[in-house]
């Protein structure tokens, strides 16, 4: 298959702060096989991160080549991965205008995804009507590139369901299928919780492991993770579910034989938390050990990173201008 037939790729992260080994296993993991067979692009969403960080747009800023020095540490390889920056892509912005005319508020508000975050930052009412349309926006991101396939988390999915609503809308108005559906791919392990076993892996609250985490961090979040309170002595039999470590390990181990083998013995009794602790911290610190490497040689040399953005911005400038214009003909705007 020649490189331009490759099914293309599209998924991106807010840049509001460093990635954490939820977004390994929620789809890095996944991105970084895919590069071989498909044709995928990066963004880096600093325009959607504005939608709940207006307050703090340097941070916003900041963390754009954070992210980037991310993809690369994890084996995003730029000579097969497009990585693009989303301020600096006006026809996002221009399809996200159109698009807005082809959705309704009250659609908007019923968005399982917005929904719960809305609640969670306790924006009621009062919610900034960008990030209210922030789904808009995605599907602006998605359908410029004409992905088929999106790589996130699974708390993605109403998005990618909202972005194909848009898309036979806007189809039904043109007349023909112009923008393609996407389809998520959701990885098979579930969400991996923070370490206190809470909620998801948040970057703000303490409970993550970043990518870029020292021997040190490593081994004291692993010390501090949650297991299973009802297990005092190593004698006592132990339970596995809702275990942070054993969930942790079911996520990175290599061999799964011997968390199974693991996992019996701690059931039934005679295992410590300290020696299941020893043997994430054990597999932790080899997944992370090259990643922080590779990571810290690319952070040394912004130059050499900043030069790759403003490539691949370029190369994802000419692609999404080519699509709003198709679009924009389409619905028959006027035309000077
Ligand atoms: N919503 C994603 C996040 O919160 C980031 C994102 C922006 C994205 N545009 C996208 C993901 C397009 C997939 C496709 O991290």
């Amino acid at each position: 298959m020649s490189a331009n037939e490759r099914p293309v790729i599209l998924t991106g992260d807010r840049t509001t702060g460093p990635l954490h080994l939820g977004h390994y296993a929620g789809s890095l993991k996944n991105r970084v096989a895919l590069q071989h067979t498909h044709e995928q692009f990066l963004l880096l969403a600093d325009m959607q991160a504005l939608t709940d960080n207006a307050d703090d747009p340097a941070k916003v800023s900041r963390n754009v080549l954070e992210v980037a020095f991310d993809y690369l540490a994890v084996g995003i390889d730029p000579a097969l991965t497009t990585i693009c920056v989303q301020s600096a892509l006006p026809a996002l912005a221009e399809l996200t205008m159109l698009y807005m005319n082809f959705v309704t508020v009250a659609r908007l508000e019923r968005n399982p995804t917005i929904k719960t975050e809305i609640q969670l930052r306790g924006f009621g009412r009062d919610v900034p009507a960008g990030f209210l349309c922030y789904p808009v926006a995605q599907a602006a991101d998605i359908t410029a590139f004409k992905a088929t396939l999106v790589p996130v988390g699974d708390d993605q999915a109403p998005l990618i369901e909202q972005t194909n609503e848009i898309v036979r809308r806007l189809n039904r108005q043109i007349g023909h299928a112009l923008l393609p559906e996407a389809e998520a791919i959701i990885p098979t392990v579930g969400r991996l919780p923070g370490i206190d076993g809470k909620a998801k892996m948040s970057k703000s609250q303490g409970r993550a492991i970043f990518l870029s985490a020292s021997p040190d961090q490593i081994r004291e979040a692993v010390r501090q993770m949650y297991t299973d309170p009802t297990h005092i002595r190593a004698a006592d039999p132990g339970t596995v579910e809702g275990n942070v470590v054993f969930t942790y390990l079911d996520a990175f181990a290599e061999a799964p034989d011997m968390v199974d083998d693991l996992k019996a013995r701690y059931r039934q009794g005679g295992v410590g938390d300290s020696v299941v602790k020893r043997d994430l911290d054990a597999v932790l610190q080899a997944l992370l050990a090259p990643i922080r490497e590779r990571r810290a040689r690319y952070a040394a040399d912004p130059g050499y990173v900043m030069d790759l953005l403003r490539q691949g911005t370029f190369r994802a400038r000419e692609r999404t201008q080519a699509t709003l214009e198709e679009v924009r003909s389409a619905l028959g705007l006027f035309s000077l």
